[in-house]
C-alpha cells in the first residue's frame, strides 16, 4: 500500500515533541500542540489520550515513557475513603495531569473533572489505565512490575470502584452522561456501549495482571461472563432483530417477557428502517428501562470486536456494516464517533443547545481520526484487513496536510472540524499504531484478547 514514509516519520516526530517531561523524564503526551488556539486544558496529558500514545510507543519499543506514566499515575489514584463528596471517590484515577513548577520544584497536579469544563468526573481514565498496564507487560514482558503490591491495590481500587453494587440490577455499568471520552452531554447517560465495552476489556486486564489465586479473579470471572451474555443478547441489532422490535408486544411482566426493557416500536427512528442493510449487524449505543439508543457508536463496536466481547458472527457484521454504509461511516475520515447526528428539538433538549456538538460536529456525529488503530485492529481481527488499509489510506490522503485536526464535521468529515485543535497527540498515535499495526500485524497480540482470555461459557444461548 502507498502510505508515504514521509508522513509517518513526521507523524512520529510530532508524537515525540508532544512529551511531556518531569524531572527530565518522558512522563506523558500534550494532549495538543497548537499555538493558535486557547489551551484550555489541552496542554494536559489525558489518560485516555495518552493510551494511544502508549500503545505506539510500546509498539516502537519505547518503553521508559510508558512504564514512568503508570508509576507516576497509580501516585495520583484518589485514596479518599471518607464520604466527602467533594473530593473523588477511592479508586478514581485522574481524567489528566500536568507538570508545574512551584519554587524551582517540578511536581505533577491531577484533575479528576474538579476543573474540567463542566466539571465531568471520567469514569473511563481507570480503565484505560488498566489496558496501557497491559499492553505495557505484554509488550516488555515485566510482569514484575504489575505484580509489585502497589499496583495490585491500585488494580483492585479500580476494580472496587466498579464492581461495587448500586441501585440496578444489570451487569453493565450505570453512568452519567458526558463521563468519558464523550465529556459533555449527548445522552449517553445510563449504559453506553462505549463504556461496557471498555469495561469488558479492563476486566480482562485486570484478571490477566491480578495473581492468578486472587479472590478477585472470581469476581472478575463472573462479571465477565454475565457482561457478554447481556451485551450479545440484548445489544445486538441486525435486520431480522429490528423486524422483531417493530413487532413487539409491550408492557410484559415477569420472567417470560420477550420485550424485557418494554421498548415501544414507536421508538425507532425513521433512519434505521432504511439505513440497517440486511446483511451485518452491531451493538446499540445504549440500553435500559423502555430505552434503546439505536444511534451506532464505533470505539464500542470495534472496542468489542478486539475483546472478543463480540461472538464472531457478530464481528464479522459489524465490518459488513462498516463495509456497506461506508460513505456514511467513514467517508472522507475515518471513523464517525456516531451516527447519525442528533438534530432539531432533539439537538437542543439532549445536548442543552451545545454549540460545540451541532448536528454533524464533533461529539454529535463528527469523524475521529484517532480512531484509526481500533478500526485497523478490528479489520485484522476480523480477516478483514483490506478494510483497515483503505480506511488509513483515504486518512492520510488529508491528514498531513491539515495538521493532525482532532475532528472533521459534516455528514461525510469533510470539512475540518468547527473548533478542531491542530496537531492533536491522539490523531497523531492513531496513525502510527493503525501504520505499526499494518507493517507487523503480530503487534494485534498487544491489543486483542481472545476468547480463552475470558474463558467465558459461550455455551449460552445467543441470539445468531
Ligand atoms: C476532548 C474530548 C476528550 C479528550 C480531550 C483531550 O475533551 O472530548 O475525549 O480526551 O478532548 O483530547
Amino acid at each position: 500500500m502507498g502510505i508515504s514514509q514521509k508522513f509517518i516519520d513526521t507523524a512520529w516526530q510530532a508524537l515525540e515533541a508532544s512529551v511531556i517531561r518531569y524531572n527530565e523524564r518522558p512522563v506523558g503526551t500534550l494532549a495538543a500542540r497548537d499555538s493558535t488556539a486557547h489551551a484550555l486544558n489541552y496542554d494536559q496529558c489525558f489518560t485516555r489520550d495518552f493510551a494511544v500514545s502508549a500503545f505506539a510507543f510500546l509498539m516502537k519499543g519505547e518503553v521508559e515513557i510508558v512504564r514512568t506514566f503508570l508509576t507516576k499515575t497509580l501516585k495520583l489514584q484518589s485514596l479518599n475513603k471518607h464520604l466527602d463528596c467533594f473530593k473523588p471517590g477511592q479508586g478514581l484515577m485522574p481524567a489528566s495531569f500536568k507538570v508545574e513548577q512551584k519554587d524551582g520544584q517540578e511536581y505533577i497536579s491531577a484533575d479528576f473533572g474538579e476543573n474540567a469544563i463542566a466539571r465531568v468526573a471520567s469514569v473511563d481514565s481507570g480503565f484505560w489505565w488498566l489496558l496501557i498496564l497491559r499492553v505495557y507487560v505484554k509488550a516488555t514482558g515485566d510482569m514484575a512490575l504489575a505484580r509489585k503490591p502497589d499496583f495490585q491495590n491500585c488494580i483492585k481500587l479500580i476494580l472496587d470502584l466498579s464492581l461495587t453494587s448500586r441501585f440496578d440490577m444489570y451487569p453493565t455499568m450505570l453512568v452519567a452522561d458526558g463521563s468519558y471520552m464523550i465529556d459533555r452531554r449527548m445522552g449517553v447517560y445510563g449504559y453506553p456501549l462505549d463504556i461496557q465495552a471498555l469495561f469488558y476489556i479492563a476486566l480482562l486486564a485486570a484478571k490477566e495482571l491480578l495473581v492468578a489465586d486472587d479472590e478477585y479473579v472470581t469476581v472478575v470471572d463472573e462479571r465477565l461472563g454475565h457482561l457478554v451474555y447481556h451485551l450479545r443478547y440484548y445489544y445486538w441489532l441486525d435486520f431480522n432483530l429490528l423486524n422483531e422490535i417493530y413487532r413487539y408486544n409491550v408492557e410484559e411482566y415477569g420472567p417470560t417477557a420477550v420485550n424485557k426493557f418494554n421498548i415501544y416500536p414507536g421508538s425507532i427512528p425513521e433512519w434505521l428502517k432504511e439505513w440497517l442493510p440486511e446483511k451485518g449487524g452491531y451493538f446499540v449505543g445504549n440500553l435500559g428501562p423502555g430505552r434503546m439508543d439505536f444511534r451506532f457508536f464505533a470505539q464500542g463496536n470495534l472496542m468489542a470486536i478486539i475483546s472478543k466481547l463480540a461472538s464472531e458472527e457478530q464481528s464479522q457484521g459489524i465490518m459488513d456494516l462498516i463495509t456497506s454504509r461506508w460513505h456514511s461511516l467513514i467517508g472522507r475520515m475515518p471513523i464517525k464517533l456516531c451516527y447519525p447526528a442528533i438534530e432539531g428539538r432533539d439537538w437542543e433538549l439532549i445536548t442543552g443547545c451545545d454549540l460545540k456538538n451541532t448536528p454533524w460536529s464533533y461529539h454529535n456525529a463528527g469523524n475521529w481520526p484517532f480512531l484509526l488503530w481500533v478500526l485497523v485492529a478490528a479489520a485484522q481481527k476480523t480477516g478483514r484487513v483490506e478494510i483497515g488499509e483503505k480506511a488509513l489510506e483515504t486518512a492520510l490522503t488529508r491528514l498531513h496536510k491539515d495538521q493532525w485536526p482532532e475532528y472533521y464535521d459534516g455528514k461525510y468529515g469533510r470539512l475540518i472540524g468547527k473548533e478542531a485543535r491542530k496537531w492533536q497527540t491522539w490523531t497523531i498515535a492513531g496513525v502510527l499504531v493503525a501504520h505499526e499495526l499494518i507493517q507487523n500485524p503480530k503487534h494485534l497480540d498487544l491489543i486483542s484478547f481472545t476468547e480463552e482470555s475470558a474463558m467465558v461459557s459461550c455455551s449460552l444461548p445467543i441470539p445468531l
